[in-house]
């Protein structure tokens, strides 16, 4: 091999784990019996009913209404809270382009704030800072890499204010609870923590908005009758039978990747060099694992290529640099348009490997030549800590 040259990748940053054909069978077989493909089927009305029974309970029942991607549920609430044409929209630039996309195919505007320095999410002490300078008929919070949004808070926001809220927690299913006010939106996309593929969900309890959104699902039908414009956003029964093979699988999937965890985040939180992103309960897991640097990301990213390590920088470029919104105003928090938060984890953050089956050395390897890259890089560049963020 020429010097320089990268190794062949050995630690991919994120490995799918979907169910294998045999655990599929049991639930293709209830399909071929049922010969109901699709339209709220038998297997997608058991998937939300076994969601919802996550998220509430007969004293608080929450409604499901499954999608077929985040996006598509995303944007199914954001049409069904009818909000006045061309409003603004509150949301952190630091987040997957879907955020902004499902408002603005809605006909509402992006409105880009900053996020807190510790859990990297826009909160409602940051919502209603914005509230003095800024008017907004919306909030989407995002539950940054998995790590859940303050529900608590996001509920009085609602009580207070008067102004609805929609948490994007695309990758945070298992971590992420449904409030009393605030709606919530998941992804079940393959590299998600509950992944089947493609799909999602939006969970509320406000049950006329829950009957609106399901009735975009579906074209906009209303029994017979199209009330509003709707698209066709519902969930297979192919994807459910998924769902479920999946959902027979969490406990132990679950169980191995809170062993690995509890090690591997204990040996990154030593690291010299590095931050760690915060807000997480004791047993919860982020879905995906990034990091805060001390040192340029791109060059860290590099370095560890050249030794077999796949990184990803997730929502980098932040959405306000990309050319669709660069039009989008911005609120930050000296109430002017600089989002030092979000520029510092764009050049700063990066996702490390982290997937269910990664092993105990491989964890090890990740930890050691991350360690290494970073104290050559700090030497040379004469730093000690990181520059900002969460030190
Ligand atoms: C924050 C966020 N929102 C929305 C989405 C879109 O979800 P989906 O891929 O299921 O449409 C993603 C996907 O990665 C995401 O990270």
């Amino acid at each position: 091999m020429h010097e320089g040259a990268s190794l062949p990748l050995r630690i991919p940053v994120l490995v799918p784990d979907l169910p294998d054909a045999q655990e599929l069978m049991p639930w293709l077989s209830r399909i071929d019996a049922a010969r109901q493909y699709t339209n709220f089927g038998p297997l997608v009305q058991e998937f939300e009913g076994s969601l919802s029974s996550v998220w509430g309970n007969a004293t608080e029942p929450v409604n499901v209404i499954s999608a077929n991607s985040g996006t598509a549920a995303l944007e199914l609430c954001v049409a069904a809270l009818a909000l006045p044409p061309c409003a603004s929209v509150l949301m952190p630039s630091f987040t997957f382009p879907a955020t902004a996309t499902s408002v603005c195919r809605t006909g509402l505007i992006p409105l880009f704030t900053d996020v807190a320095p510790y859990t990297w999410q826009l909160t409602p002490e940051m919502a209603r800072n914005a509230m003095r300078t800024h008017e907004f008929a919306l909030v989407m919070p995002v539950a940054t890499f998995g790590c859940p949004a303050d529900m608590a808070g996001w509920d009085a926001f609602v009580v207070e204010t008067g102004i609805p809220v929609l948490i994007d927690a695309a990758a945070a299913f298992g971590n992420q609870t449904v409030g009393l006010y605030a709606h919530v939106a998941f992804s079940f996309h393959a590299t998600k923590p509950f992944g089947i593929g493609e799909g999602g969900a939006l969970a509320t309890r406000d049950w006329a908005l829950a009957r609106r959104v399901r009735n975009l699902s579906n074209f906009g039908f209303d029994a017979s009758l199209v009330c509003a414009p709707g698209f066709n956003a519902k969930l297979s029964e192919y994807a459910a039978a998924v769902a479920l093979a999946q959902w027979a699988r969490q406990p132990t999937q679950q169980a191995n990747r809170r062993a690995l965890w509890s090690a591997y985040a204990d040996a990154l939180s030593i690291t010299a060099g590095l931050t760690m992103q915060r807000g997480f309960g004791p047993d919860q897991l982020p879905a995906a694992l990034v990091v805060n640097l001390a040192l340029p990301a791109q060059d860290v990213a590099a370095a560890l290529a050249q030794s077999g390590i796949q990184t990803r920088r997730w929502y980098c470029p932040p959405l306000h640099y990309h050319d669709v919104f660069a039009a989008c105003a911005r609120c930050g928090p000296e109430g002017d348009t600089r989002l030092p938060v979000t520029e510092h984890l764009a050049e700063h953050s990066l996702g490390l490997p982290w997937f269910a089956g990664m092993s105990q050395t491989q964890c090890a390897a990740v930890v050691a030549t991350l360690q290494a890259v970073l104290d050559t890089g700090l030497l040379k560049n004469g730093k000690t800590a990181p520059a900002m963020l969460g030190a």
